[in-house]
């Protein structure tokens, strides 16, 4: 299986503080990967530096063959395509629709409105929101909000989401149902799945692998 993030001798961290270092890790393609840590610990840190958000101090991240450190913006933008993120400030818009919002990477990579629609409809079956299609945002649950958030981020396809913490504060019927919907993502459409979360959910069904940071350092849990 194919390499799809690298890091070598990694160090991550904001003016005042190292957050991330010395870190080497591997992940592949399809995996499943839990990324694990206590509150502070540099979770949304290390899962925003994959997605170019966070700047490399030093060392070297590699994403699908691009090298992050002292990466050009436009080169960014390219990286981004192939990745879906659900971030807590990444919200949906607020004035549009759900179905819309779900819609928008796809309408984004160009794909017919009427295409995009249909795996829109498909994606909020999955997570209970077919009643919801022509709502706004702020009529919907928290939870809701973010189950529609994950479809948002898997619907088109990308060869890797990232998600800092999906399912915190999400009571059991939610967190199921995004649970699922990852699970499916990785096993249906072979999409590498790596959520931050400071701990494991209750049940689930999937081969998982466990990447723990803990006061600066990354090591891989069995
Ligand atoms: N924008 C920022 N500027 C400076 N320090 C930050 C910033 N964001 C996070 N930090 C610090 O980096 C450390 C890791 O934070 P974070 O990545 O949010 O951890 P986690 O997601 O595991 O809770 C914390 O000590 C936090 O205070
Ligand atoms: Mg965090």
């Amino acid at each position: 299986m194919g390499v799809l993030v690298k890091a070598e001798n990694l160090y991550i961290g904001y003016k005042n503080e190292m957050v991330i270092r010395n870190a080497n890790f591997k992940i592949y393609s399809k995996d499943f990967v839990f990324l694990t840590g206590v509150s502070g610990s540099g979770k949304t840190t290390l899962i925003k530096s994959i997605y170019g958000e966070v700047p490399v101090v030093k060392g070297s991240l590699n994403v699908g063959g691009i090298e992050l450190n002292n990466i050009k913006k436009s080169k960014l933008s390219y990286l981004r395509k192939y990745l879906g993120v659900v971030f807590q400030d990444y919200k949906l818009i607020p004035e549009w629709t759900i179905l819309k919002n779900v819609m928008l990477p796809m309408l984004i990579s160009g794909i017919d409105k009427s295409i995009a629609e249909e795996e829109a409809i498909n994606l909020l079956n999955k997570v209970k929101l077919s009643h919801k299609l022509d709502k706004y945002p702020a009529e919907l649950s928290g939870g809701e909000q973010q189950r529609a958030a994950i479809a948002r981020a898997i619907i088109h396809d990308p060869v890797m989401i990232l998600a800092d913490e999906p399912i915190s504060g999400l009571d059991e019927y939610s967190a199921n149902l995004v649970m699922d919907l990852f699970i499916m993502a990785n096993r249906e459409k072979g999409i590498t799945v790596v959520i931050a979360s400071h701990s494991l959910p209750q049940t689930f069904d999937v081969n998982y692998r466990q990447i723990h940071l803990e006061k600066g350092q990354v090591h891989e849990l069995s």
